[in-house]
């Protein structure tokens, strides 16, 4: 399936974006080894969070949908999980394989996972050298580092302290997740924050977790207590919209109840950089342990060149694709570093950024770690490939709106993986066919 995109000369209005997609992962996840039920609304209900609740219902937790986004999980304990009867099919999604991984290795039983093209090149040693020191055996392609994977979880993991070699949420996540069944208390050190929604459901599910500074978390084994939550609009999602109502000319918009957690929002501090205008009306979730949410608007005006490198990267990973269309209409030379993880996602997207926007008429140096953006151009329509990767397709769908003539998108369909109501959100907000979908 195809994106055609036309470009479009208005752009106004208020919009939700759908479930946050880390957090609906880790909902699924902990609701399922509490005790108790677990009850999620706002969900995302895209292909890769969907493939992790299969992935739980495989371990034999029953899975109750109650309506758009609202899950009742049936939690069974972390002594109730049942050995999967089949493979887990992690599809694309990256964050499913990860952190599965971890939930089963502590789990006494084995475990079977594999996932699309694209996933099985994703690396998996991050989260199985930690693991294997915890007691877990993992076996596989590549040495036990590529898909399709076997683990055979450890009955009592033994406790680590463990310093990460990348900023990952998701090898943080895949330790804490294997530390909930250890022998004592697990600590995960990282070489910058990074996304730290584990640590904050960990606690909302009633987990002793301390956090003696940003880059540290110690984990209390012990029993989870199920719980009710509420995810926020995901920022990754949002980020698209947000950069569409700063380049089309005139163009005003708001993504309402958008999840504006600060490991998060490293887009936002960018932007402001970029000296958008940009106003965030914060309203705080519903409980102390939540997730912060905040309406978000911008308004179309010319931006400027900046730099985006250490700290700032794991705040924005997911948001640089879109960044790269933004710093190409911007005056200047836009300049990210320290982002080799760009290399590794759902497409190498240093090369893909590098290579499509080419192909629009926008020239991006890409390096080893980052690239170089030239600020000042405009987009010419063309025909582009998206390799598959969501936040590819979504990025050069933004600049097609402001491209000169119409933009083809390739492959397109991979967008249901995070933002299945992409294409109607942004026509809803141009007042018409701005993206067709051909099948
Ligand atoms: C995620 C962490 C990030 C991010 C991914 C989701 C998570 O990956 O890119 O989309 O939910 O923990 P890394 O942990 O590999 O940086």
């Amino acid at each position: 399936m195809n994106f055609r995109v036309r470009p479009v000369r208005q752009l106004t209005g208020e919009c939700e974006v759908p479930g946050d997609k880390s957090i609906s992962h880790r909902a699924a996840l902990l609701g399922a080894i509490a005790e108790g039920p677990t009850e999620v609304q706002g969900y995302l209900e895209g292909e890769d969070c969907l493939r992790t609740l299969t992935a739980i219902q495989l371990m034999g937790v029953e899975v109750g949908k109650k309506g758009p986004g609202h899950y009742r999980i049936a939690g069974v304990g972390l002594n109730g999980l049942a050995e999967p009867g089949d493979i887990v099919d992690c599809g694309n999604s990256g964050t499913t394989a990860r952190l599965l991984i971890g939930f089963v290795a502590g789990q006494p039983f084995w475990t079977l996972l594999t996932g699309d093209e694209s996933l099985r090149r994703r690396p998996m040693k991050r989260v199985a050298e930690p693991l294997a020191l915890m007691g877990a055996t993992i076996v596989g392609r590549a040495d036990g580092g590529r898909l399709p994977l076997a683990v055979r979880g450890a009955a009592r993991p033994r406790a680590i302290a463990y310093d990460t070699p990348v900023a990952s949420a998701q090898v943080k996540s895949a330790i804490l997740l294997a530390g909930l069944r250890a022998d004592a208390p697990v600590t995960v050190r990282e070489p910058a924050p990074s996304r730290d929604h584990s640590e904050l459901m960990l606690r909302g599910f009633g987990a002793r977790v301390e956090r003696p500074d940003a880059r540290t978390v110690i984990l209390h084994p012990g029993p989870l207590r199920g719980t009710a939550i509420q995810v926020p609009g995901d920022i990754s999602s949002a980020a698209f919209v947000l950069a569409a109502g700063l380049i089309v000319p005139g163009a005003r918009v708001t993504v309402r109840r958008v999840g504006v957690n600060p490991t998060r929002t490293g887009l936002l501090d960018v932007l402001t950089a970029m000296r958008a205008p940009l106003t965030i009306a914060t309203h705080g979730g519903p409980d102390a342990s939540a997730e912060p949410m905040a309406a978000l608007t911008v308004s179309a005006a010319p931006l400027a060149a900046t730099t985006v490198a250490g700290a700032l990267i794991p705040r924005l990973i997911d948001e640089i694709p879109v960044l790269a269309v933004l710093a190409a209409t911007a005056q200047g030379v836009t300049e990210i570093r320290d982002a080799a993880e760009l290399r590794v996602k759902e497409s190498d997207r240093i090369a893909m950024l590098a290579r499509e926007l080419a192909k629009m008429g926008v020239r991006v140096d890409d390096r080893a770690d980052g690239m170089a953006i030239t600020g000042g151009q405009r987009f010419r329509g063309a025909r582009v490939a998206s390799a598959g990767d969501h936040r590819m397709a979504m990025a050069l769908a933004v600049a097609g709106l402001v491209a000169d003539g119409e933009t083809v998108i390739e492959d397109a369909a991979c967008v249901q993986t995070s933002f299945p109501t992409f294409v109607d959100t942004l026509n809803a907000l141009a007042g018409g066919d701005a993206i067709t979908v051909e099948r």
